[in-house]
């Protein structure tokens, strides 16, 4: 590995974190494949030598559980949810060019060779320990068959991780207060042996690794707090019959994230075997130079940045470059829920009719890639509108379409020195983005601002008056558009994998926009086009309506059935929100203007199931607020009720109707908030 800028003269690999092949996937899970795809393909723009690969991940108690819970086999189960991974990713461009599962005899000979090494090396250790039992059912409580309370922050976890509070990672026997999810009985603790990686011993290692580690910055800072606290050693094994076997024990299974991330090197070295060491070879990548990214969610940085880490040292396998952690994503506000149906799947979203590229442009750019972000559609139908369509389609359509009906396509003139500079410009925000920030936001960015300067260009100098006075002046303004066209399309093409290559065809460009690289952008265009078509379609508003009305009435549904049903499957992203990472400032909050109100009156909005509009007294004057409490409160019981109002939200308007304001509400149940004696209306909340 170097800390050279991309491109290096070593071939990358980008991977992502493995699913655990269980459930269906949402476009909140997506956010990282798309995350590691349109980086893949940004530093092949760069020209760099990179293969993007993942798998399915197999083993462990999360597909244990859910098999026992389903009655069926843990390898039938996973292997149903792997095949329709491989067909899902692909269809939102998401290409790897290896996909595997950790199953398989390719893992479980590096799996066992790494812990052979770790072994050798004098890494690891026996040990007795108390581990959860179940003393009804007779048998151990690994990882996910127990919860509790978390003995570090006190919050609900699950065995083996504090999803909910701190985030860490629990040792066997550390969760307190356990309880079996087989039984619902109050777990025992007994006294086994297991294998433990001496970690503990690798924490100088660690350090001076995230000194060096490059990505995001909550993948150093939050490792850098656990070191200090100081590190404990790894339990690798675990009492449970589905996963590997560890080596040369019979009652012993490995610990999943044992064998999963060695399934990142697995699916590498299938790569190469598929391609051949001269086109492409894993050894390089792993064993000598080669750029390691890793795109993962925030709840596995421990696993990404200690215990992964400490294994590839021991086993004398280079070190990753960077670990480029996401932060959490809600849907309009509140988390993904798949027990509750609270999800946009991943097949709905295409069953809609909405093109790949759409979506991945809304997670690339809604937030920077480590901040949370939300869903809704009415962003997505903004975003959509405003940027796509408003601004990187409208340019490249009135430009390509103008160039078409005058000369046939790009017409003969240099590229002026003002526009050869801007792309230049734009060309360096991209390589800096990818280099400096790992942002492909940023990257993206790039060719959106110069699509939108290419609108301002062709606006400013009006060359469908200019033709008619000094055809050779019009025809100047245009081939410095169609440049600026041919640079966005290369810029955006990470992003917008499809409608790039549909714009490079309408650009009369041969072969893909996906094998040319930045340095393209400023070759001369063809001479000769066909008839350019619009790229993007707007969504509606009432098209909006409908999805939320749909997604609205699933979630009723489910709320009606199985209300109380807890949620085995999803990860990270059901019950309570994980607290955020991002700590804002006196400053930004204090922008926030809230209000202490009360509801005057409340009526239901027509068409609208959800929805009510009240008129609220916010002491100084009376607003209207549209708010989605329909079907969670009792009309009649609304007026009079204290309420706290954000009263600086911008003017929004819903099924028609604008609100101005923002009542204020915890949860699905959306319970008022409100205040605990007599402060008078308009009273400000600090
Ligand atoms: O947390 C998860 O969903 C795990 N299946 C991720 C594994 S990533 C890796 F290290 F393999
Ligand atoms: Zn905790």
């Amino acid at each position: 590995m170097s800390h050279k800028a991309y491109p290096t003269d070593d071939p990358a690999v980008v991977t992502c974190g493995l699913p655990y092949a269980n459930g269906d996937l949402h476009i909140g899970h997506l956010r990282t494949y798309v995350g590691g795809d349109v980086f893949t393909r940004a530093l092949r723009t760069l020209g760099q030598e990179t293969a993007f690969v993942c798998g399915s991940d197999f083993h462990g108690t999360p597909i244990a559980v859910q098999a026992t819970e389903e009655d069926t086999d843990p390898e039938e189960l996973a292997m149903e949810y792997h095949e329709r991974y491989q067909e899902t990713f692909p269809q939102f461009d998401v290409d790897f060019d290896n996909y595997g599962h950790t199953h398989e005899g390719t893992n479980r000979e590096l799996t066992h060779d790494i812990v052979e090494s770790l072994e050798a090396d004098g890494y690891i250790r026996e040990d007795e320990i108390l581990v959860a039992w179940d003393p009804q059912e007779s048998q151990p409580l690994p990882d996910r068959y127990v919860q509790g309370t978390c003995p570090y922050c006190g919050e609900q976890a699950r065995g083996d991780e504090c999803d909910d509070g701190c985030g860490r990672h629990l040792e066997p026997g550390e969760i307190e207060d356990p309880v079996s999810n087989i039984s619902g009985n109050p777990a025992e603790y007994r006294e086994r042996t297991h294998k433990f990686f001496t970690v503990s011993e690798l924490a100088d290692y660690l350090s001076s690794f995230l000194d060096r580690l490059e990505g995001t910055a909550n993948a150093r800072n939050q490792p850098r707090q656990w070191i200090e606290e100081g590190l404990e050693d790894w339990c690798i094994t675990r009492d449970l019959d589905w996963g590997f076997d560890y080596p040369d024990e019979d009652e012993l299974v490995l610990y999943v994230w044992v064998d999963a991330p060695i399934e990142y090197i697995a699916s590498t070295k299938q790569y190469t075997e598929r391609v051949g060491a001269s086109t492409y070879d894993y050894e390089e990548v792993w064993q000598e130079d080669g750029e390691i990214v890793h795109f993962i969610g925030r709840d596995i940085i421990q696993h990404h940045t200690i215990f992964w880490p400490a294994m590839l040292r021991v086993a004398g396998y280079s070190e990753p470059r960077a670990v480029v952690a996401s932060g959490f994503m809600s849907l309009d506000g509140d988390a993904f829920s798949t027990s509750r149906n609270r999800a946009v799947w991943a097949s709905e979203y295409l069953d809609e009719g909405f093109h790949p590229d759409l979506l991945r442009y809304y997670l690339t750019t809604v937030g920077g890639f480590q901040d949370d972000i939300d869903f809704s559609w009415e962003r997505f139908r903004e975003r959509v509108n405003g940027e796509l369509v408003g601004n990187v389609g409208n340019f490249a359509y009135r430009s390509l379409l103008f160039a078409y009906n005058n000369w046939g396509g790009t017409p003969d003139a240099d590229l002026s020195e003002e526009v050869e500079t801007r792309i230049r410009s734009a060309l360096e925000e991209f390589r800096a983005a990818i280099n400096n920030d790992y942002s492909t936001r940023k990257a993206t960015e790039a060719g959106v601002e110069l699509a939108g300067y290419g609108n301002r260009y062709i606006q400013n100098n009006e060359p469908w008056h200019l033709i008619r006075e000094d055809e050779a002046e019009a025809a100047q303004v245009i081939r410095d558009c169609i440049q600026l066209v041919k640079a966005v399309s290369i810029l955006l093409s990470p992003t917008l994998s499809g409608k790039s290559e549909q714009l490079w065809a309408q650009l009369g460009e041969t072969g893909s926009v996906h094998d040319t690289g930045l340095d393209d952008a400023l070759e001369t265009p063809p001479a000769a086009f066909d008839e350019p078509g619009e790229l993007f379609e707007k969504v509606e508003d009432d098209r909006v309506d409908e999805l939320n009305e749909k997604l609205q009435e699933r979630i009723n549904s489910m709320a009606d059935t199985d209300h109380n049903e807890s949620d085995e499957t999803d990860e990270a992203t059901d019950a309570v929100e994980p607290l955020s990472q991002e700590r804002i400032s006196h400053e930004t909050f204090s922008k926030l203007d809230l209000r202490v109100a009360e509801i005057r009156s409340a009526e239901p909005i027509e068409g609208a199931d959800k929805l009510l509009r009240l008129s609220v007294d916010i002491g100084v004057e009376e607003r209207q607020i549209v708010a989605g409490i329909r079907q969670l409160h009792d009309i009649d019981d609304l007026p009079g009720t204290t309420v706290v109002v954000a009263v600086n939200m911008e003017k929004a308007k819903l099924f028609g109707v604008e609100s101005n304001g923002m009542v204020l509400a915890a949860g699905e149940e959306a319970d008022l908030l409100t205040t605990h004696s007599n402060s008078p209306l308009g009273t400000k909340i600090r």
